[in-house]
């Protein structure tokens, strides 16, 4: 696959943590590639990796071994004012939205943070994009921007989330089991909303998460996490269809029944 295909590759990507007998490979070598306008979800069960491999790819945390190419350009070390603008181009949300809110912070306030990320000349316009991101969410701004996040359903906080994300008009999401506190139908929504970011913006996803279900439901290729090791990916259909690897057919055996946005 090539750079014009592809917005984000790793190279032997690994991170240990701790050392001596106390030792963790988190991520073991990984190469992973992400299609332009693509959602490729990254399945695994708890503590395969997949967290650790997201903060890597977020320049959250420095790697022990191996690359990490945006957009062909190497970003594995980016710092400072460097590692700022890559944050605008890939954002992220997690799984608690109520953790990343100061509890008293408004709606507003929680916004105006990711703000910092731009250039000063755009900053000052901040309102409208905002009030756009919010829309894009499905939230009415005049209603959501002076909410304090107790005055919010757990679905609404996520959307904010989703929309702080957003404003930057990022090139990359990392959504790490972002979906995974939401009740059911909440949960179809914020997928959904994934969906047309990808159809509507070409929006590129890394969807993190422990199910597969959710997973096939959304994303275009799976790729597979085990003992920080990708040991499979390829297209959605494929992969669920007919799994290559003994630990995708012990994740399909968790799975009742699969069904496919759109
Ligand atoms: N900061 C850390 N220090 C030490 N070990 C860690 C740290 N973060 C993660 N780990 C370990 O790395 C492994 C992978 O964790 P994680 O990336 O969170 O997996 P997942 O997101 O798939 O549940 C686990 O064994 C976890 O305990
Ligand atoms: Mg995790």
């Amino acid at each position: 696959m090539s750079a014009d295909t592809e917005l984000l590759r790793t190279e032997g990507l690994a991170k240990t943590f701790g050392r001596g007998c106390e030792e963790v490979r988190a991520v073991a070598g990984v190469d992973l590639a992400l299609r332009r306008g693509e959602i490729t979800a990254l399945v695994g069960q708890s503590g395969s990796g997949k967290s650790t491999l997201g903060r890597l790819l977020l320049r959250l945390l420095d790697p022990t071994e191996g690359r990490v190419l945006f957009d062909g350009q190497d970003v594995t070390a980016v710092r400072g004012s460097a590692r700022r603008d890559y944050w605008r181009e890939v954002q992220a949300v997690f799984q608690d939205p109520f953790a990343a809110f100061h509890q008293y912070r408004r709606v507003e306030a929680t916004l105006a943070t990711a703000l910092r990320l731009l250039p000063a000349a755009t900053r000052a316009d901040g309102r409208p994009l905002m009030e756009a991101a919010l829309a894009a969410v499905g939230l009415d701004a005049a209603e959501t921007l002076a909410k304090r996040p107790h005055e919010l359903s757990g679905g609404q906080r996520q959307r904010v989330m989703l929309a702080r994300a957003l404003m930057l008009r990022p090139r990359l999401l990392i959504a790490d089991e972002a979906t995974s506190m939401l009740d059911a139908s909440v949960r179809v929504t914020v997928l959904n909303l994934l969906a047309d970011l990808r159809d509507e913006q070409g929006m590129t996803v890394l969807f993190v998460t422990h199910d597969l279900g959710q997973a096939y439901y959304l994303a275009d290729r799976i790729a597979v996490m085990h003992r920080g090791a990708i040991v499979e990916s390829g297209p959605a259909e494929r992969v669920v269809a007919s799994p290559e690897h003994e630990y995708t057919r012990s994740l399909l055996a968790d799975v009742p029944k699969l069904h496919r946005s759109g």
